[in-house]
């Protein structure tokens, strides 16, 4: 039985890389058919759950994504890594995996190079995003926070198995308390603030968290967010709308965010809404930028 699974393991994971290159297997059944509809059903399954907080790739990693293969094929063979790193410890979102390079170019406008900064990240969830945007921009000295133990040990792991010597270790920051309570963080200790897919997942702590926004940032400084967002009272298209009921059916003051909501939040708390820009996968990027005093 076991060896026979082992075949089978083996068959799906030549599978995987066949597909992943661009190949296509016809008759392997739906287990296989990672090009297909399945796929787009199971990368629109993946996406509500990742915006729903849920741990999408823990264990229970799905048979038809090709991200989760190569999560356990890491996790199958620890050998192959240095035996001091830890894999296991490694979430993987391939939400994060598909977003990270799309985030990274809107960021690395605002980055100037020739001098040291200093960025927070809140709800940094695996901390791929981190890692990535360190590695791209080595000027900048990261501070990724995290909610969530399992979340703050697997931001460990990626600093520890990509080597990153411009990350630090994960603060533990609740965005709903104040923000004189993240971690001991100095008023105006920032050049920039990120904040991925978590502005829906939080409720009352919407004003604190921009408050505390307001309160990090150096005059100048940019704070940007990424996610689903709504315009004017208006949910576009049909996929957010469902993203939208399922997040306020799970908790009612959780939901896609209104854009104009959020500008004048930041208004309040001496931030401008200086951009807005459409991404892929129904998503954007606004950028706020810190008033000068
Ligand atoms: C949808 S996930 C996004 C994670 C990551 N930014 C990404 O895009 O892959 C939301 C994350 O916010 C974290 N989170 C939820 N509530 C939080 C809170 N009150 N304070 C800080 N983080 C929180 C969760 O633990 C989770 O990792």
């Amino acid at each position: 039985m076991k060896t026979l699974w082992q075949a089978l393991l083996r068959a799906a994971a030549a599978a995987d890389a066949f597909v992943s290159n661009g190949g296509r297997l016809a008759g392997f059944g739906s287990v296989f058919s990672l090009r297909g509809k399945r796929k787009e059903r199971l990368e629109l399954a993946e996406w509500r759950w990742c915006q729903m907080g849920v741990k999408w790739c823990s264990r229970n990693v799905p048979l038809s994504s090709s991200e989760g293969w190569r999560y356990q094929k890491a996790n199958r063979n620890p050998g192959r890594r240095e035996q001091s790193l830890s894999p296991e410890k490694m979430l993987v979102s391939p939400m994060a995996e598909r977003n990270k390079e799309t985030i990274l170019e809107v960021l690395a406008d605002y980055v100037d190079d020739t001098r040291s900064a200093f960025g927070l990240e809140l709800g940094s969830g695996t901390g791929q995003h981190v890692v990535h945007f360190a590695q791209a921009l080595p000027t900048v000295i990261w501070q990724p926070s995290e909610i969530s133990p399992a979340s703050q040990q697997s931001i460990s792991a990626y600093i520890q198995a990509t080597k990153v010597t411009n990350v630090r270790e994960p603060l533990a920051i609740d965005v709903t308390q104040p923000w004189d309570q993240w971690a001991g963080l100095s008023q105006g200790c920032c050049d920039f603030i990120i904040i991925i897919n978590l502005l829906h997942m939080t409720d009352q702590g919407l004003e604190g968290m921009f408050k505390g926004i307001g309160q990090l940032l150096k005059p100048g400084g940019i704070c940007l967010a990424y996610g689903p967002f709504a315009v004017n009272g208006i949910i576009l298209p049909e996929c957010n709308v469902q993203l939208d009921n399922m997040l306020q059916a799970r908790n009612p003051e959780w939901g896609l965010r209104d854009v104009e909501e959020l500008r004048q939040l930041a208004n309040t708390n001496a931030l401008r809404l200086e951009r807005m820009l459409e991404m892929p996968e129904y998503t954007k990027c606004l950028i706020f930028r810190r008033r000068e005093l």
